[in-house]
């Protein structure tokens, strides 16, 4: 096992190539895809990250079975599916903030740059320097708009030639800065809901990770503050590999390459239900003409 140091060095760039992918080959909710007019793989080529033969459980609950998933890099892959089918509970798994769970145990592996991230002697904040989180709810510091980008940078030691250049950078990088450039050491509250979450976009970004998860960032959002985000989600793209959770259908075809959907089956003795991926393919292809019939259903309104 490598030092967790090494957790930063890029792999080379990924080559794209093979299936050209247009919005004419979507169906109806391709019609507000912009997400999609790229030309990738059917697989991702070197994943930055890969979930393999994830379980996790909650004390005695089995939440999720055996996900295998490769997150392939500078895309972004929406991870969709029904309430309770575990799509926070892997999300959490792929920076290791599920340790913050006492009673969440994980099974399998969970690969950055092809070292498995609970491996011994990892130490689970510096994954999460390198695997950023943008939660539901936008969660500013009770701080200055300036501190709340400059607290990330602060306390886990980066190296910075000036601050005021990286919170500039950060916001800039968050489509922000025009908007609170002059008002940098206002409280963060005084922002708008959209505003604070791409506050929170910001902040994340400061650290300079590799990978950002959000898990339904747009859910507190109205229309105009979500198509910002989901604009800032299509350039960040460029940067960073994102991991999206959203329960928002026109979301994930309009801004995800790839699409993993989950569905949760009831055990037959206990009734719990248990998490697992059905089909995870480009987003032209899983609402267009989707391998599962259990895909077509969810996708389609007619179950979840
Ligand atoms: N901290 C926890 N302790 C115990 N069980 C949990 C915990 N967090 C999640 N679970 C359970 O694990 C399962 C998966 O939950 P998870 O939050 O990952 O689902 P989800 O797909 O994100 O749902 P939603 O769309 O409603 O956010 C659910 O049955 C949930 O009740
Ligand atoms: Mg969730």
């Amino acid at each position: 096992m490598k030092e967790t140091s090494d957790m930063a060095t890029p792999p080379a760039t990924a080559t794209t190539g093979a299936t050209p992918v247009t919005n004419a080959h979507l169906g109806s909710l391709a019609d507000v895809s912009s997400g999609a007019e790229r030309h990738l793989p059917v697989v991702p080529e070197s994943p930055v990250m890969e979930a393999r033969d994830l379980n996790v459980f909650y004390g005695g609950f089995h939440a999720v079975h055996d996900v295998n998933l490769p997150y392939g890099r500078n895309e972004i892959t929406a991870m969709i599916g029904p309430s309770g089918c575990g799509k926070s509970t892997v999300l959490r798994c792929l920076n290791r903030m599920n340790d913050l769970v006492t009673s969440a145990r994980v099974e399998g592996q969970v690969l950055y740059h092809d070292q498995d991230i609970y491996a011994k002697g990892v130490d689970p904040i510096a994954v999460r320097t390198h695997i950023g989180m943008v939660f539901q709810k936008p969660n500013p510091f009770p701080k200055s708009i300036y501190d709340n980008i400059a607290y990330g940078p602060r306390v886990t030691g980066m190296k910075v030639d000036t601050m005021d250049d990286l919170v500039e950078e950060a916001l800039r990088g968050a489509a922000l800065w025009d908007e609170v450039k002059d008002k940098l050491k206002q409280s963060a509250y005084g922002l708008s809901g959209g505003q604070q979450q791409r506050l929170c976009i910001a902040r994340t970004i400061a650290t300079k990770p590799d990978v950002i998860l959000m898990d339904e960032p747009c859910s507190a959002l109205d229309p105009i503050a979500t198509a910002r985000v989901e604009d800032l989600m299509m350039t960040l793209r460029d940067d960073y590999t994102i991991i999206v959770v959203t329960h928002n259908m026109q979301q994930a075809a309009r801004v995800s390459d790839r699409t993993a959907f989950f569905t949760a089956r009831p055990d037959e003795t206990t009734g719990n239900r248990t998490g697992l991926l059905v089909e995870f393919d480009l987003t032209t292809k899983i609402f267009s003409n989707p391998s599962d019939k259990r895909t077509e259903d969810y996708i389609s309104g007619r179950f979840g």
